[in-house]
């Protein structure tokens, strides 16, 4: 079969990632869609380098083996710890990996105060460290380890007293000075963005970095000559490794929100 023809695989360790599978299929809705959520290792973001790098790699391989042209890594705390790994297993398709979307809040105002809200891991990566070097000049930014809060997400506990009482006791250590912009650093937290911008005020702007993985997947994908041509709409699976019906409803709810 002509290899545009073939699905983009993408990975999370859980659910999150389907906040860029949203990007994704909004920007290209022509192409098909395998989304694998790991959700019964999760979270990732407090395990060991090691075990995430084989977690992340066995996700590739499960979505390879369904014949995907392209992997995206929906995960930003799979991205830092095994995106080269990847891109070294599969030098002939692309592979493309979130990142938090710290330029575009870096260039939303003369020298911001920034807050980072990522998993320990994505922060505490070189990947992370070096981002942060190149914007160090022109801004303040402040890396925010969130564990627990992508527990929310998976949960499907996107509002109520619970998450909000888990932010403010988040939040209470960085607020003594006023913050013009957060970055969600993790593909759970857009899900929950409504919540932190009420938290935060409206004067704070709030960026991600779906859309960005978005617009690179399409030109990576451009590239290669492996874009599907416009006109009929694709088709989108949502896989996970926990396979019960509630992660299903979960996984289908948050695409269509
Ligand atoms: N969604 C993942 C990310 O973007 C991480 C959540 C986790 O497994 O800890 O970093």
């Amino acid at each position: 079969m002509d290899k545009r023809m073939h699905p983009i695989g993408i990975f999370d360790s859980g659910v999150g990632g389907i906040s860029v599978l949203r990007e994704l299929v909004a920007l290209m809705p022509e192409e098909d869609y395998i989304f694998f959520g790991d959700s019964r290792n999760a979270p990732y973001g407090t395990k060991a380098l090691g075990e995430v790098q084989k977690l992340a790699c066995a996700s590739a391989e499960h979505l390879l083996a369904k014949g995907v042209k392209a992997l995206v890594v929906a995960c930003n705390t799979a991205t830092s710890a095994a995106i080269q790994i990847l891109r070294n297993r599969y030098p002939y398709m692309p592979v493309v990996g979130i990142e938090p979307a710290l330029k575009p809040a870096v260039l939303s105002k003369e020298h911001p105060r920034i807050l980072v809200m990522a998993t320990p891991m994505t922060l505490r990566e070189e990947k992370f460290h070096q981002l942060m070097m190149k914007y160090e000049e022109e801004a303040v930014i402040i890396p925010m380890p969130c564990p627990g809060l992508m527990e929310f997400v998976e949960r499907g506990e996107l509002c109520g007293p619970g998450i909000e009482k888990f932010l403010r006791d988040l939040f209470c250590a960085h607020l003594n000075k006023p913050v013009d912009c957060v970055v969600l650093g993790c593909t759970h937290y857009p899900f929950v963005r409504p919540v932190i911008q009420k938290m935060l005020g409206s004067g704070t702007a709030v960026f991600d970095g779906g859309k960005g993985t978005a617009r690179e997947t399409k030109r990576r994908l451009a590239e290669c000559g492996l874009l599907r041509a416009s006109g009929r709409r694709g088709s989108v699976l949502i896989e996970n490794s926990l396979n019960t019906e509630e992660i299903r409803r979960l996984g289908r709810f948050l695409l269509e929100i």
